[in-house]
C-alpha cells in the first residue's frame, strides 16, 4: 500500500457564470506510487465508461502508469481493450520503428502488452507525406467517439503539452507545430541520441481541455519548476499546462521531488 496524500483540493468561484472549478492536487511520495495511483484512477475511469476515447501522453512520465495498468488487466482487474484511443502527438519525420518515436514508445509500453487491437486507436504516422491529412483523420476518429474522455498528460521543461508549446494557440482539433527550442534539446533522452526534428504533430490545446477528465502527471526534481509554474505561475498560452488549472474535472498529480517548489 504506498502512502499517499490528497495535498489540497482547490475549490474556485468563477465570476463568470459561477461555475464550480474543482481542481484536485495529489501529491504522493515517489514515481512507483505516482504509478499506481494514477493507474487506479484510470482503470476506474474505464470501468465506469466503457466505449469512451483515451487519449494518453507518450514520454518517460508514463511508464510506470502503463506498467500498472498491465498489470491490473493481467489480474482481471480492469478490461484496456472496453475503450478506444487516440494518439496525442508525435514527432514528424519519425515513424513507429524508430526509437523514442511516440508511436514506437506507446506501441513497446502499452498498446502492444496491453493487446490493444489496432481498430481501437488512431495513430499518428510521422513519416506520412500528408501530415495536414494525418490531422484531419485523427479529428474525424476524435469526432466519432464522442470527444476525448480521459486525458493523461505530462509537463515539458517549457510548459508544453502534448506538442503544444508555449505561445501556441487555442486550437481545436489537430494542428502541425513548430517545435520549441526546449523541446528539440529534450528530445535527444527519448532518441538516444540527437536528432534534427522541427515539427510535430499533435492534438490541440482546445481539445485536450475539452477533455471529461484529465490527469496530470508531473514528476522528478527537475520538473519542480514546471510544477510551480503550472500550478502558481499566470495562466496563459506562455505556459500552456497552467490552463488546466481551469478544467472543471482535473487532476494534478505530483510526487514529492516535483512538489518541492509548491
Ligand atoms: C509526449 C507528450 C509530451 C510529454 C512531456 C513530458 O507524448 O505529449 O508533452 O508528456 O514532454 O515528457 P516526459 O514525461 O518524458 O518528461
Amino acid at each position: 500500500m504506498h502512502k499517499y496524500k490528497i495535498y489540497v483540493i482547490i475549490k474556485i468561484l468563477i465570476n463568470k457564470g459561477a461555475a464550480k472549478i474543482f481542481m484536485k492536487i495529489i501529491t504522493v511520495s515517489d514515481y512507483n506510487a505516482m504509478a499506481v495511483e494514477s493507474a487506479k484512477i484510470i482503470a476506474a475511469y474505464i470501468k465506469n465508461n466503457p466505449g469512451k476515447l483515451m487519449c494518453f501522453a507518450a514520454g518517460d512520465t508514463p511508464l510506470g502508469t502503463f506498467a500498472e495498468l498491465i498489470k491490473m488487466q493481467d489480474r482481471g482487474e480492469v478490461d484496456l481493450s472496453s475503450v478506444y484511443y487516440a494518439q496525442l502527438d508525435e514527432w514528424v519525420g519519425l515513424g513507429p520503428n524508430d526509437k523514442g518515436s511516440c508511436l514506437q514508445v506507446m506501441n513497446e509500453a502499452f498498446f502492444g502488452p496491453a493487446n490493444i487491437s489496432k481498430d481501437k486507436i488512431n495513430i499518428f504516422d510521422g513519416l506520412a507525406e500528408d501530415q495536414e491529412a494525418q490531422c484531419r483523420k485523427a479529428e474525424d476518429w476524435i469526432k466519432k467517439q464522442g470527444g476525448i474522455g480521459f486525458a493523461l498528460l505530462g509537463v515539458g521543461m517549457n510548459g508544453h503539452i502534448g506538442f503544444n508549446e508555449p505561445g501556441a494557440p487555442d486550437t481545436e482539433g489537430c494542428f502541425i507545430v513548430e517545435l520549441d527550442d526546449t523541446t528539440k534539446k529534450v528530445s535527444a533522452k527519448y532518441f538516444g541520441k540527437s536528432l534534427p526534428v522541427q515539427t510535430g504533430i499533435t492534438i490541440g490545446r482546445k481539445t485536450l481541455l475539452d477533455s471529461g477528465e484529465i490527469l496530470l502527471q508531473i514528476s522528478g526534481k527537475s520538473k519542480a519548476p514546471a510544477a510551480e509554474k503550472t500550478l502558481k505561475g499566470e495562466i496563459g498560452a506562455d505556459f500552456p499546462a497552467s490552463f488546466i488549472r481551469n478544467h472543471k474535472n482535473a487532476i494534478i498529480m505530483l510526487d514529492e521531488d516535483a512538489a518541492g517548489l509548491i
